[in-house]
């Protein structure tokens, strides 16, 4: 581990006995601890970890108002041991600084991040449920602190990381909608990023797709609405006639650090993948053609998600029954295991707290 310094002042009224871990709501639940910095006169100081709890802002805070906040999402898991394990944490960290460079924002030493949040989960690992699918979910984030309202980048910030015990995320398979009026990302804005207002912008055309009675959108391109792009808050994969078909990431589609595992997966074990432009129309003409034999979903909260089918302009598009997929599956396990520290394959993903 590193050299940071941290204060450690823990707390003495544990909530970990009010908890039921085989019934927990999707980050509504937080563990005791979280980690804390702040950015002033152009360095990073103060690192602590403090009971969780509600933090003092300006009503100025410009973030507030301007929108400089990010963030992250990643998970750790128990291994057989006992021990936690971080999967890929240095990669997210690095997205977070990305974020924050196009955020004109300060970034951060990803070594001071994972120093905290080793920490931070070697202290709250009695949090992590012992379910199946259990996973501590990891927020990091970093907003603006300046108390102006001028429309300038901050020169002050605070980095937090708290924690949520969680299970899985969807239930069942999703059924999505094509959006082909809202965008997500446009070229030159800031999709790559994990933005905060990116979120915000996708609440209305998600409320008006459930009103439409589906789970969740798919994005397309800003320019036609031709090009497929992501979904919700996971990348987006196709199998078309026994091929994985992705858009690749870059400017609009986020760089999911599933989407890369779940694809280096997918090689390893000899599966085709194609990475390019995959338009609407095609998907349309494979699941006509009965060619179309798979869609799902990939990220962090929902690791693999299996899409039941997709509407555009009113029509609704079928897929196999997920008892039929056996690629995505398989590459679902091989994930799990991996995360878990099950697999011998890849250990360099897998940073291991002791
Ligand atoms: C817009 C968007 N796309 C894709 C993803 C999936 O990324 P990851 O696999 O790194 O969680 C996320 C979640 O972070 C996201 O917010």
């Amino acid at each position: 581990m590193g050299n940071t310094k941290i204060q450690i002042n823990k707390t003495n009224a544990s909530r970990l006995s009010e908890v039921d871990f085989a019934n927990i709501n999707f980050g509504k639940v937080f563990s005791d601890h979280m980690f804390m910095a702040d950015f002033e006169n152009g360095e990073w100081k103060n690192f602590e970890i403090l009971p969780f709890q509600n933090l003092e802002f300006n009503p100025a805070f410009n973030s507030l108002h301007y929108g400089q906040s990010v963030f992250e999402g990643m998970k750790a898991h128990l291994d057989a041991d006992g021990n936690v394990v971080l999967f890929r944490p240095l990669d997210n960290f690095a997205r977070l600084n990305r974020s924050c460079e196009r955020l004109c924002m300060a970034t951060i030493d990803p070594q001071i991040m994972l120093d905290g949040l080793s920490e931070l989960v070697k202290i709250d690992k009695e949090w992590i449920p012992k379910t199946e699918d259990g996973a501590l979910y990891i927020r990091p984030f970093i907003f603006a602190t300046d108390e102006f309202i001028g429309v300038a980048p901050s020169e002050t910030y605070k980095m937090v990381i708290f924690t949520c015990p969680v299970n899985k995320y969807y239930d069942a398979a999703v059924k999505v909608k094509v959006e082909d009026h809202y965008s997500r990302a446009a070229k030159g804005g800031v999709g790559f990023a994990k933005a905060a207002g990116n979120y915000a912008a996708s609440l209305l055309p998600a409320k008006k797709a459930a009103e439409e009675g589906y789970d969740q959108l798919i994005w397309t391109d800003a320019t036609e609405h031709k090009y497929i792009e992501e979904s919700g808050t996971m990348n987006l994969m196709t199998i078309i006639d026994g091929k994985i078909v992705t858009p690749p990431a870059g400017e609009t589609i986020l760089g999911g650090i599933t989407r890369d595992a779940v694809l280096t997966i997918a090689n390893d074990l000899g599966y085709k993948v194609e990475e390019r432009p995959l338009s609407v129309d095609e998907v349309i003409e494979a699941q006509k053609a009965g060619k179309l034999e798979d869609m799902f979903g990939t990220g962090t909260a929902v690791t693999i998600t299996h899409i039941s089918g997709f509407g555009r302009n009113g029509i609704d598009y079928e897929l196999p029954p997920v008892s039929e997929r056996k690629i995505s599956t398989h590459l679902k396990n091989e994930l799990e295991a991996i995360k878990r520290n099950q697999n011998h394959s890849h250990k360099e993903w897998l940073v291991i707290v002791k």
